[in-house]
């Protein structure tokens, strides 16, 4: 174990959870209480986020999914969606020889599709030059949505349907979790939520079936590195039952 850990972290990572999933909230409400543009409130947003990669890897978490943009997001003034949009490419311009250095894998979830031309190609330059990397897998949710997640998996079941490559009964939930985005991606163990919101807008809705909920009133600028093993600390004080009477340490982290 690394000895350059503080004794709390020490703990986090001696049973850190294999997936973590966060809905990166507050950016807007931590400006306005500085009196600074919500843009400002996203490029500190942005800071956090690499200490959280950092840290996440550090601690032993194998994957970690970051909610950046949803499908709503769209609906918020034009300024600032362009301002997000560019913020993402600059932020993977910079960050790359990080990720590279720390064995980072990148990988994105959402209709990458709609994305402006840039975000997409700065994104999948990343994705494929981390590619081979073995240490944590960030998987930035970008356009996504739950909701439109699981229609695109049924639409796609109905076409191979409809070319007779699959029959009714033979779709499982297992052939549903293939058809997500997330496919081959265990399903987190802890789901945060920053800056207090006890909502889970529209975020990986089939794979947290029986994720632990972690919500912190602390907005996503000043979730640093101590809050965040913090929560893998509460994580560790949890039963995990999976519908079962009692603990059954037998399907911890069971996909
Ligand atoms: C989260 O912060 C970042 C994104 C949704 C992109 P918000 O921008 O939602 O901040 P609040 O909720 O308005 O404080
Ligand atoms: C959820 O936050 C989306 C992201 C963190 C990217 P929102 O701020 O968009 O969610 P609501 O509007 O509070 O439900
Ligand atoms: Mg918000």
């Amino acid at each position: 174990m690394d000895s350059t850990l503080t004794p709390d972290e020490r703990r986090a990572a001696s049973h850190p959870p294999r997936h973590v999933a966060i809905i990166m909230d507050g950016n807007g409400r931590w400006a306005a209480e500085r009196g600074f543009s919500r843009i400002r409130g996203h490029r500190a947003g942005a800071e956090s986020i690499r200490e959280i990669v950092r840290s996440a890897g550090e601690l032993g978490v194998r994957y970690l999914t970051l909610y950046a943009f949803s499908v709503d997001n769209w609906k918020r003034p034009t300024r600032e969606v362009s301002a997000l949009m560019r913020l993402l490419a600059t932020f993977l311009s910079r960050e790359e020889a990080g990720l590279q250095k720390n064995g980072v894998r990148l990988r994105a979830i959402g209709r990458i599709d709609g994305l402006p031309r840039e975000a997409r190609a700065a994104l999948g330059g990343v994705i494929a030059r981390t590619a081979g990397n073995t240490g944590l897998t960030l998987i930035l949710a970008l356009n996504y949505g739950g909701r439109s997640e699981i229609t695109d998996a049924v639409r796609a079941l109905c076409l191979k349907s409809a070319r007779g490559e699959l029959r009714a009964e033979d779709v499982d939930e297992e052939m549903i979790s293939a058809h997500l985005n997330t496919a081959g991606i265990p399903d987190p163990d802890l789901l945060i939520r920053t800056s207090g919101e006890m909502r889970l807008s529209n975020f990986l809705l089939w794979q947290i079936s029986y994720a632990e909920l972690y919500v912190t009133p602390v907005y996503w600028p000043e979730f640093r590195r101590a809050e965040f093993v913090q929560a893998l600390l509460d994580y560790q004080t949890r039963e995990r039952r999976f519908g079962c009477s009692s603990a059954n340490p037998a399907r911890q982290g069971r996909q």
